[in-house]
């Protein structure tokens, strides 16, 4: 398909071969899997990206990409296949879980002037590490005095940038306890229907692009990982590296988190041990099988 560079495309049509072509690329980027019945999405996202680069055809795009020579374009690419649905407070069991089982020996471990490192991986648009940072600062005020911080990362620079802004519509915050909304919200002046989360939270928090897919750059460990709604969209041995490299990422007694409808695959169950609904805490005797399959 050719169209005139600068043309506004409302969709394309992608041959077999193409959805192949586009599939394999956000494989081997992003550890995506695109299945056949996103075809639909594929096709109207491509159409944007072609109309916004003026490039005349799909093949000439991919090969673009392929050959590196579309650098500016790779971001956007990578942008146009996430899914970013969240929500706060998303999974209310694991911020239970977090406050009651996770979170007060690692408080108590940074009181005594202890390092405390929780890192939300695929954060979206921020509602899931700002949850964090509120669940901290319920158990310890003084938090930001003490040596815990929040790392929150992404892929999708976009997203990561709406994240950062820390501004909710009013509606979004239903789903917190009131008395969060109250105390880590502050009014978005002028804009009566948003909401600003308030500095001490946003202080615990640093925003960072990430791929999951690719080298990580940092070698110190994490007390708790918190990667919900992202390795399902990976495929199988995306998703399998993805726990092997949590298990190394984790501190000995390290918590990750994942979400409802993901599992840890029978090769890395003896990394972790059930500590919950889908919470896992890592084995300390990882020769031994601590995990049956999913869960
Ligand atoms: C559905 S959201 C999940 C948000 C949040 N964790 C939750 O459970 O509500 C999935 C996020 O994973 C991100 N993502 C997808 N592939 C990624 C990768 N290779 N590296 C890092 N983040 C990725 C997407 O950009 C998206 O924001």
């Amino acid at each position: 398909m050719m169209h005139n560079p600068g043309q506004i495309l409302d969709e394309v049509t992608i041959s077999d071969a193409d959805f192949v072509r586009i599939a394999g690329l956000v494989r081997s980027m992003t550890g995506i899997d695109l299945q056949p019945h996103k075809r639909a999405m594929v096709a109207a996202r491509l159409a944007k990206r072609l109309s916004a680069t003026g490039i005349g055809s799909i093949s000439e795009y991919c090969t673009r990409l392929e050959r590196g020579t579309a650098d500016d374009e790779v971001s956007h690419f990578i942008n146009a296949y996430t899914t970013n649905m969240t929500r706060f407070y998303r999974e209310h069991h694991h911020f239970e879980h977090l406050a009651s089982d996770t979170l007060p020996p690692l408080i108590e471990n940074a009181r005594r002037g202890g390092r405390v490192r929780i890192w939300s991986a695929g954060c979206s648009s921020g509602e899931e590490a700002y949850g964090i940072a509120f669940s901290v600062l319920d158990l310890c005020p003084e938090a930001r005095q003490l040596d815990i911080k929040i790392l929150a990362s992404d892929i999708d620079l976009d997203i990561l940038e709406r994240a950062e802004t820390g501004h909710y519509p009013k509606s979004d915050a239903d789903n917190l306890p009131g008395e969060q909304v109250q105390t880590y919200f502050d009014p978005l002046p002028g804009t009566p229907d948003q909401l600003s989360v308030n500095q001490q939270a946003r202080d615990l928090i640093a925003f960072r692009q990430l791929n999951l897919h690719a080298e990580w750059p940092f070698g110190g460990k994490f007390d708790v990982i918190i990667c919900r709604n992202v390795a399902i969209y990976f495929d199988l041995p995306t998703q399998s590296s993805l726990w092997r490299r949590f298990g190394e990422a984790l501190t000995e007694t390290g918590v990750l988190y994942i979400g409802h409808s993901e599992g840890i695959d029978p090769d890395n169950s003896h990394l972790f041990q059930i500590a919950g609904r889908s919470v896992f805490r890592k084995n300390p005797d990882n020769k031994t099988t601590a995990v049956k399959g999913t869960s």
